[in-house]
């Protein structure tokens, strides 16, 4: 494919001014692509950047203004205002993913019903409006099910895993919106995979290795790449990323989370429209990282290499173990003196116990290695 002429410095608008903002906005400056951030509330991270501001993102007057002199604005999590900031925004001001993408993923259950429409494949699963709808669907799904919410859901908050109608009842009254909830198959997997696939607006496409993802307590706690599974799984789980991909027309950086079942097969859990947590190893680990592709493909710029530059990085969540403020900075030399360990402190103002505040990665010529490295230098943090 013939590079596109680049003939200027971009501006770039991010919506959003937490951790991920921070890593795009880290390349967009390299690059020296001009990068300006909003956000409703005075996030830490983005405090980094001279170009971040907070304002009442849903008012149009504050995202004209935001947008007034961005080529591109795109987002760093799904539930930012991305529709009203396209009716905000000048004309020649794209806004990317677009939020007919975004009003896709961020509904749990439209995203799903999209997906296995699509062909895609999916656990079971039936959005219910009414609590007898749902016993009905999961009796004949079979118990255990996993209760969704459709919208605002994040590490787990929003779901609820139940083994008879009498807890299904129980669960209900919480948990359900106006338009009830999604019940999913409870999926006994072997492992949790997620893949990056980056995406440019004609369509263009890069897939990162297959990582998996080790939750512990409902929470990401490492990311190994790539994944110990077997090439047949690797091969599906990258196709099947790509297809997903492409049936929402992602654009910039897509994460695909999946499970991989005992028989071999591979199902989608949910996509981000966006980098992912479970890609922060791509920072060192691969030639280009997923927030560097995320930029590359919003910008409609060419793909970078998601190839890896060793033979295995590993990522470990670096979470709060307490209430408090400011971050304590007491274990940092002990992480930075282990050998290859890349420390990355997000700048939260304030701590809570499970709350994303870094993460490590190492790079090694295997996954022991460099998961050994990196659990060492995190457990030596504590904000
Ligand atoms: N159908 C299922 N069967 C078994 N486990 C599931 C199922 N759906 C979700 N889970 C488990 O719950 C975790 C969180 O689910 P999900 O991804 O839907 O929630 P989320 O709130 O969007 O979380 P996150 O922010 O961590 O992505 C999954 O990573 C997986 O461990
Ligand atoms: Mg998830």
């Amino acid at each position: 494919m013939t590079p596109p002429d680049i003939s200027s410095f971009p501006t770039l608008g991010i919506l959003g001014g937490g951790q991920l903002g921070k890593m795009m906005a880290a390349d967009a400056v390299r690059m020296s692509v001009d990068v300006r951030l909003l956000s409703p509330k005075d996030a830490g991270p983005m405090q980094a950047y001279s170009g971040s501001r907070t304002g009442d993102w849903t008012d149009p007057d504050v995202l004209r203004n935001f947008a007034a002199d961005c080529d591109v604005v795109t987002v760093e999590s799904e539930w930012a205002p991305a529709e009203e900031a396209a009716e905000a925004v000048p004309g020649n001001t794209e806004v990317r993913p677009s939020p007919s993408t975004l009003a896709v993923i961020k509904d749990k259950g439209v995203q799903k019903r999209r997906l296995a429409d699509a062909g895609c494949p999916v656990p079971d699963f039936k959005n219910c409006e009414t609590l007898e709808e749902a016993v009905d669907a999961a009796t004949s799904l079979g118990f255990p099910v996993v209760l969704k919410q459709y919208r605002g859901a994040y590490d787990g908050y929003g779901n609820a895993t139940v083994h008879s109608a009498e807890e299904l009842r129980e669960a209900w009254p919480d948990l359900a919106a106006d338009d009830g909830l999604m019940v999913e198959t409870f999926a006994d997997f072997t492992r949790e995979l997620a893949v990056q696939v980056a995406r440019r607006p004609g369509g263009e496409q890069v897939v990162y290795p297959v990582a998996y993802t080790e939750q512990r307590n409902h929470r990401c706690h490492a990311v190994e790449v790539p994944a110990d599974v077997s090439e047949d799984v690797a091969r599906e789980a990258r196709s099947i990323a790509q297809q997903a991909v492409d049936v929402v027309e992602g654009v910039g950086l897509v994460a695909v989370e999946l499970f991989e079942m005992p028989d071999g097969r591979v199902l989608i859990n949910e996509l981000a429209p966006r980098p992912h947590n479970t890609g922060h190893y791509s920072i060192e680990g691969s030639h280009t990282s997923q927030f560097e592709n995320h930029l590359r493909g919003v910008l409609d710029w060419p793909l970078g290499n998601p190839s890896l530059r060793r033979p295995a990085a590993v990522m470990v969540n670096v979470l709060g173990t307490r209430e408090g403020t400011p971050p304590d900075a007491s274990g940092l030399s002990d992480a930075l003196a282990v050998d290859g360990a890349h420390v990355h402190v997000y700048g939260k103002p304030d701590v809570r116990p499970g709350r994303k505040m870094g993460h490590v990665t190492a790079l090694g010529s295997t996954r022991d290695n460099a998961r050994e490295r990196a659990e060492r230098a995190a457990e030596a943090i504590h904000l």
